[in-house]
């Protein structure tokens, strides 16, 4: 199969695979303890600490573990919402679902800001919408079609205003730099499986000295932060997989994968006639590309390519199946009906060039085949591929 579905999940590295075995098979001890054995997990927490740290240039102190990207999320605006003064919380209307349906419990208002037919945000509604609010959660690089938000400008725009600032970098740490130095956001979210960690892991940035409610209590681990006895097997591969991370950015594999993409993405361009490429095509995360085809049925489409071998979502992964035309493209002024025809192709280091150029020949070939039966309408098809 090949897998262009990165923004969904990652592949754990062999490395990651290698660090984390000696904590499910032969270390079982609680970090809490006071123990030989208990201290070295506490040692190895400690050492992914620093390592998610350096990742984003922040200091180890800074990071807090949490169960998931999700966690992350919502242990960041829960907080945010307990100790700001009166206001509403502004966000993006393209926010993730964690984000979302987060600000949706809240009783204070949630103002959602627009974006542009782009999908970058409207920085004069953003202006707006901050007068008077608390708060404000916008996320560095959308998953579903991968463009990135002047996070730095909107960041001062919100200072200005004294609102605190939250960011979920979830898709952008690991992809391509990420710096609390150059972004001196209050909270920042992360999440180990997007950078080939481990699924069930993540990280809450929260800078020095910012006042901070947990979501989790109990025990007070992560220093009172968010309790619950720490997974240290998936704490150390996160720390592994951010370590290598850091290698791979250092090294430059961000234009690897822009060029596997944009051979993936010129190549599906002139095979499919009328197809689209939605979002940013600047400022946009290096290994994404979403593109609509016209008059092609992407629940039909997607079948054909998972026939054919080929991995890749229509939406963000959480929606797949849902067959609900996805709030990021209709927030951007596209239509239901194209909105319907549209597919997220995600890389990763995993990838190779011509891997990128077979997958762009089997979305035309399905293309061509889809229009072939469906004969011109867009709408759910039976398809007879045998
Ligand atoms: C932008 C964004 N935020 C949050 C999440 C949730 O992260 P997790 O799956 O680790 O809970 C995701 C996952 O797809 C995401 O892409």
């Amino acid at each position: 199969m090949i897998d262009l579905d990165a923004n969904a999940t990652t592949r754990m590295l062999p490395e990651v695979v290698d660090a984390m075995l000696p904590w499910l098979r032969d270390q079982h001890a609680n970090p809490s303890g006071s123990y030989r054995d208990a201290k070295l997990a506490r040692k190895a927490i400690e050492q992914a600490r620093e390592q998610v740290a350096d990742l984003i240039s922040a200091s180890p102190e800074e990071i807090v573990f949490t169960g998931c990207g999700t966690e992350s999320v919502n242990t960041a605006l829960h907080s945010l919402d307990v100790l700001s003064g009166n206001g509403k919380a502004v966000v993006s209307a393209i926010e993730h679902s964690a984000v979302l349906r987060q600000v949706d419990r809240f009783k204070r208002e949630a103002r959602l800001v627009k974006v542009d037919a782009a999908g970058l945000i409207d920085e004069e509604d953003f202006a707006a919408a901050c007068e008077g609010a608390a708060f404000a959660s916008v996320m560095l690089a959308n998953n579903e079609i991968g463009t990135m938000q002047p996070i730095a400008k909107l960041l001062e725009m919100a200072r200005s205003k004294g609102l605190s600032f939250h960011t979920d970098a979830i898709q952008a740490v690991g992809k391509i730099p990420v710096s609390v130095k150059d972004l001196p956001v209050d909270m920042l979210s992360m999440s180990a499986h997007k950078f080939h960690g481990p699924k069930g892991i993540g990280a809450l940035y929260m800078r020095n000295g910012f006042d901070f409610s947990p979501l989790l209590v109990g025990g007070g681990q992560e220093a009172g932060r968010r309790s619950g006895t720490e997974n240290t097997a998936a704490i150390v591969a996160m720390g592994k997989a951010a370590e290598l991370a850091k290698q791979v950015l250092e090294s430059n594999l961000g234009n690897d994968l822009a060029a596997m993409r944009n051979l993936f993405q010129t190549r599906v361009m002139e095979g499919v006639s009328g197809s689209t490429v939605n979002g940013d095509a600047t400022h946009r995360l290096p290994n994404t590309t979403h593109l609509s085809f016209k008059d092609c049925d992407a629940a039909g489409m997607l079948i054909l390519l998972d026939e054919a071998g080929l991995a890749c979502s229509a939406g963000s992964a959480c929606m797949t199946g849902k067959r609900k035309p996805s709030h990021v493209q209709l927030a951007m002024g596209i239509s239901e009906a194209v909105a319907k025809t549209s597919l997220r192709f995600s890389f990763s280091r995993f990838n190779t060039l011509s891997e990128a150029s077979e997958a762009a020949n089997i979305v035309i070939k399905s293309a061509m085949k889809l229009r072939a039966v469906q004969g011109g309408g867009t709408g759910p098809v039976a398809i007879y591929t045998q």
